[in-house]
C-alpha cells in the first residue's frame, strides 16, 4: 500500500454508469472532509491522452500485444505521476477503470492470456492494487440501450460485437469472484441513488 491514501477503482462495461457513481462518491467524500482525486484510464495524464487517442480512435488494426502495451504504458505513467503522489499525500483516489479492464477487455479478445495481461499491468503499475474495486455489473444489451440513447459517437471498443461484451462481463465477474475482499459487485440496473448508497456503505467500511 502506498502512503496513507485510499485507492478506489470503478469497473464495468461501457454504459454501466461508472462516471455518475464516481461523481456521487466524490461529492460524498469531499463533504466528509476528504481530498479526492478523480481520474481515469486510459487518458489520466497528458501522455495518456495521446495514448487514449491511439487505442480508442485509431482506424484499422492494432496488434493485440501492442494494444495491451499501450494500455500498460498509459497505466505506468499515470500511476507514477498522478496516483502514487496523491496516495502519498493521503488523498482518496477514485479512478474510472484500472488493470481489471485490461484483463477483461484485452483478455476477451481471446488472443492474449488474461494472467499475462494482469502480470504486465502489475509490472507497469509497480504492483499497486486498489483497496476497493466497485464492479458495476450490467447486461450488455441494457448497456447498449443506454449508449444508444446518448448521441456520442462510438469508439473502437464500444463498436465491438455483442459476444465480445458478453465475454468482458463474464471476465469481470470472474475477477470479482476470485478476489471478494477487494471487489464490491453491484447491479448497475438499480436506481442511481440505491447504487450510490451501497457503494458509500462499502467505502465507509474501508475509510
Ligand atoms: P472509458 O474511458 O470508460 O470510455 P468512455 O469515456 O468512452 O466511456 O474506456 C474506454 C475504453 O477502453 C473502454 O471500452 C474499455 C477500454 N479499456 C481497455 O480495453 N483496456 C484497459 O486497460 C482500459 C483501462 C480500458
Amino acid at each position: 500500500m502506498t502512503g496513507a491514501g485510499l485507492f478506489l477503482t470503478l469497473e464495468g462495461g461501457d454504459g454501466a454508469g461508472k462516471t455518475t457513481q464516481a461523481r456521487l462518491l466524490e461529492e460524498w467524500l469531499t463533504g466528509a472532509g476528504r481530498t479526492v482525486v478523480r481520474t481515469r484510464e486510459p487518458g489520466g495524464t497528458e501522455v495518456g491522452v495521446l495514448i487514449r487517442d491511439i487505442v480508442l480512435h485509431h482506424r484499422g488494426h492494432v496488434a493485440p500485444r501492442a494494444e495491451a502495451l499501450l494500455y500498460a504504458a498509459d497505466r505506468a505513467h499515470h500511476i507514477e505521476t498522478v496516483v502514487r503522489p496523491a496516495l502519498d499525500r493521503g488523498d482518496v483516489v477514485i479512478q474510472d477503470r484500472y488493470l481489471d479492464s485490461s484483463v477483461a477487455y484485452q483478455g476477451a479478445g481471446r488472443v492474449l492470456d488474461p494472467a499475462e495481461v494482469r502480470d504486465l499491468s502489475l509490472w507497469a503499475a509497480g504492483g499497486l492494487l486498489p483497496r476497493l474495486t466497485v464492479l458495476l455489473d450490467l447486461d450488455p444489451a441494457a448497456a447498449r440501450a443506454r449508449l444508444d440513447a446518448d448521441d456520442k459517437p462510438f469508439d473502437r471498443l464500444e463498436a465491438e460485437k455483442s459476444d465480445f461484451h458478453a465475454r468482458v462481463r463474464t471476465a469481470f465477474l470472474a475477477l470479482a469472484a476470485a478476489e471478494p475482499e477487494r471487489f464490491l459487485v453491484v447491479d448497475a440496473a438499480l436506481p442511481v441513488d440505491e447504487l450510490a448508497a451501497a457503494i458509500r456503505e462499502r467505502v465507509a467500511s474501508v475509510l
